[in-house]
């Protein structure tokens, strides 16, 4: 594994003058005060590579088990397995060089393609080409800031009601805030989704067939890393294909009742249903419909749930910005519900998020597949490679990041984040395939934080230790467990 970096990955961004990771907080230096910062927890790296059997049957425990320590200091490797090359890469030019420049290059992989597809079939996240294309253009319209505001309102109800079975629940006994925040960013997506007060959609057998899905098919096999061909069946087959069968046909039902009611909703299912391509005039088909609904319901709500389950893990941890995030809450909103105005103006909200989300990418890893042979610099990919985005290494990476294993959510201040490299920061994603929910994510986390902060203190479990594992997302094996009081 070449430990090869001839240049600064920061070149040009916030750099010490030194050339080395971001800049410290100037301000904590200038008063001379360093606060004391909280070191996130984590799986600590192997010291050195492990065997390759090893290595491999550790990769389907969990991968963040198997990155040796270099890889947070070095900036690529690559590696040969059945016959196949897999770039594992994590510096931004690296990155860009793949999301960007080269987009029409890379395609999605065929193993991200048989984890997703049974349930998202041909939906935005799993399609190529022209048809993924027409979607995007088609569903774009939905997710604009104008049409995103009237959501808000949601997003703070499903966060007060949070509020209300945390506070009933308070018997002193800790509370996992996952599934929580997982109820919470459910009841959101479905409900700005296709629900909005249907009677008719059953909404813990929709969060059921969701958890069971990636649970079992989003689980990769032993059999999908080493590429065997999909017609091999797998261990956990069946269990998630009816997981995938039960969310299709929730979403068929759904379209089903809104067709058959004359109702004109604003929710992004009429939205969906109203969206015309731009430049050929074609709407959504009813397979289309029923794939990017059940795309949105996986893609939106367990990966917001886990931004907010690190936040508030990470808070708990950190009181001073738990105050913080009170202070900010409490005046810019006031006892009131948090609206869309507010919610622009929870500007340190957005940077606790950020932090939590650069501490913990919820898609933690992202790969590709070359079509075409590409060369850039000290890349050269062969068509039929492997890429692999490894998001959360490069958030951790020790040449980017000033102290990264430490929650800063300074970092994202204007000042600090100014001039850094903006593939150094990929939460979701880069170049034309960049999540099209980012807004929608961002308005729906502050909204809900805020609501969560205003009336609720959050504390450490000491007894919990934090063990982030990368399924389809990054979750927290054995949930989050905290203190939850009444402020
Ligand atoms: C914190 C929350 C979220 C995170 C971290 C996240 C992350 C991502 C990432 C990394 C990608 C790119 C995947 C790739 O290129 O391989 C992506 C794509 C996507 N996301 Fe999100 N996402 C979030 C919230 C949402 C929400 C709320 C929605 C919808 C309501 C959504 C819908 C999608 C869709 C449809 C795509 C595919 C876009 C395309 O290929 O054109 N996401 N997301």
């Amino acid at each position: 594994m070449p430990d090869t970096l001839p240049h600064d990955l920061n070149a040009g961004a916030n750099a010490s003058p030194a050339g080395g990771p971001e800049a410290r907080n100037a301000t904590d230096a200038a008063k001379g005060e360093p606060r004391r910062l909280f070191r996130a927890d984590t799986i600590a790296p192997p010291e050195t590579p492990l065997p390759f059997v090893r290595g491999l049957l550790t990769m389907v425990d969990n991968p963040i088990k198997v990155w040796p320590k270099s890889a947070y200091r070095d900036r690529y490797h690559k590696l040969h397995w059945m016959g196949r090359t897999a770039h594992y890469i994590r510096s931004p030019e690296h990155v860009k060089a793949v999301l960007l420049d080269h987009a029409d290059a890379f395609e999605k992989s065929e193993f991200q393609t048989r984890l997703l597809k049974p349930a998202t079939g041909e939906g935005l996240l799993t399609s190529e080409g022209e048809h993924w294309r027409f979607q995007r253009r088609a569903a774009s319209p939905a997710f604009r800031y104008d049409a995103l505001k009237a959501l808000v309102p949601t997003f703070a109800r499903a966060a007060s009601e949070a509020v209300g079975r945390m506070r009933a629940e308070g018997g002193g006994a800790p509370i996992d805030v996952m599934n929580e925040m997982n109820r919470t960013t459910l009841d959101v997506i479905v409900e700005t989704i296709m629900s909005s007060g249907d009677p008719g959609f059953r909404h813990e057998h929709v969060s059921s067939a969701v958890t069971d899905y990636v649970q079992t098919l989003g689980h990769p096999d032993l059999l999908d890393i080493l590429g065997a061909p999909p017609w091999i069946p797998r261990l956990k087959g069946s269990k998630g294909a009816r997981a995938a069968a039960r969310l299709k046909a929730a979403a068929v039902d759904s379209i089903a009742r809104r067709r058959a009611s004359d109702e004109t909703r604003s929710d992004l299912l009429s939205l969906l249903m109203a969206a015309r391509d731009p430049e050929t005039g074609r709407g959504l088909s009813e397979t289309e419909l029923r794939d990017n609904i059940v795309t949105f319901i996986g893609a939106g709500h367990e990966t917001t749930a886990l931004a907010l389950t690190y936040t508030l893990y990470l808070i708990a941890n950190d009181p001073v910005v738990q105050d913080r995030l009170h202070a900010e809450a409490v005046e810019v909103c006031g006892d009131a519900p948090v609206d869309a105005d507010m919610v622009e103006r929870l500007t340190f909200h957005e940077q606790v998020v950020k932090e939590a989300m650069r501490l913990y990418p919820p898609v933690a890893l992202m790969d590709r597949r070359a079509v075409r042979d590409v060369e850039d610099g000290d890349l050269k990919i062969e068509a039929g490679d492997l890429v692999l985005i490894m998001i959360y290494v490069m958030h951790r990476h020790q040449r980017i990041w000033d102290q990264p294993e430490m929650f800063d959510p300074e970092r994202f201040s204007p000042e600090r984040s100014a001039g850094r490299h903006r593939f150094a920061y990929i939460p979701f994603g880069g170049g034309q395939r960049i999540c099209i929910g980012m807004k929608f994510a961002y308005m729906e986390a502050a909204a809900i934080l805020a609501t969560l902060v205003r009336d609720l203190r959050f504390s450490p479990n000491p007894a919990h230790r934090v063990r982030p594992n990368i399924r389809i997302t990054l979750r927290p094996a054995g949930g989050m467990p905290l203190f939850v009081s009444p402020r």
